[in-house]
């Protein structure tokens, strides 16, 4: 075994101990997915049935959020991040806002949307008459991009794996695309955010609507009037009286 492999097997076992697995199976089927695969190679685990609603989602996103703090694929993203930067918000939130990628706010503190948009973000979501509490918010990249500069498609690439299996074990009804980054990614395209905006789009079971983003508005705060426009065709869908 090579060196970075026993790091990552130590990794991968270390991860499996905060959360809990105290014994592993004896690997069977050649190809499967065992606690020595590389972080770089490993898939998301399943999906576990959750009939109540809770506990195995809980679970399911703590392996991950541990996945991701191992991940050293973007090489210079890792090398420079202070923290991992998952998500926060209740496991079976009923709207998830999706951002672009922590600043260094968020790479102080770890967690999503703290800084001066993060503020702002918190505003927009009390104005939909919702708490910051009771919604998911995540990021397309996990890590901060050095000097806020935008994600680099291997970035996003890289990242897919972690953002979209969060989504699929949290199970929004719906999805709000904070800018560019973020509606690029979930949707798989290239159109300008312009065009995306009043459209609803689908992501699995989940109904999809783009917006600016907060850091977007922090500088053009007439785009402010927009947002409250998409928010309001958002929470009508949702059957949120404003
Ligand atoms: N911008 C983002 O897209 N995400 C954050 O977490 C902070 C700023």
């Amino acid at each position: 075994m090579s060196a970075r492999d026993a790091r990552a097997l130590k990794q991968r076992l270390d991860s499996l101990a905060a959360a809990g697995v105290t014994q592993l199976p004896k690997a069977s089927r050649r190809g499967s997915q065992t606690a020595a695969t590389p972080a770089s190679e490993r898939q998301p685990e399943p999906v576990a049935a959750d009939p109540g609603g809770g506990t195995d989602r809980i679970r399911s996103l703590r392996i991950l959020n541990q996945q991701v703090a191992d991940c050293t694929q973007c090489v210079e993203l890792a090398a420079t991040r202070t923290n991992t930067v998952f998500g926060v918000g209740p496991p079976d939130a009923r709207i998830c806002f999706f951002g672009e990628a922590p600043g260094a706010d968020e790479d102080a503190s770890g967690e999503p949307f703290v800084g001066r948009a993060g503020q702002l973000l918190t505003k927009i979501i009390e104005a939909c008459k919702l708490r910051r509490e009771e919604v998911y918010i995540l990021n397309v990249l996990k890590c901060r991009p050095p000097g806020n500069r935008p994600p680099l498609p291997g970035e996003v690439a890289n990242c897919r794996r972690f953002f979209e299996r969060q989504l699929e074990i949290i199970g929004p009804q719906y999805i709000c695309c904070l800018g560019t980054s973020a509606s690029h990614a979930l949707l798989e395209t290239t159109e300008p955010i312009g065009k995306l905006r009043k459209r609803w789009f689908t992501h699995g079971a989940a109904k999809v609507i783009c917006t600016y983003h907060p850091s977007y508005l922090l500088r053009n705060p007439a785009a402010k009037r927009d947002v409250w426009d998409d928010m309001k065709v958002m929470m009508t869908d949702m059957g949120v009286e404003l």
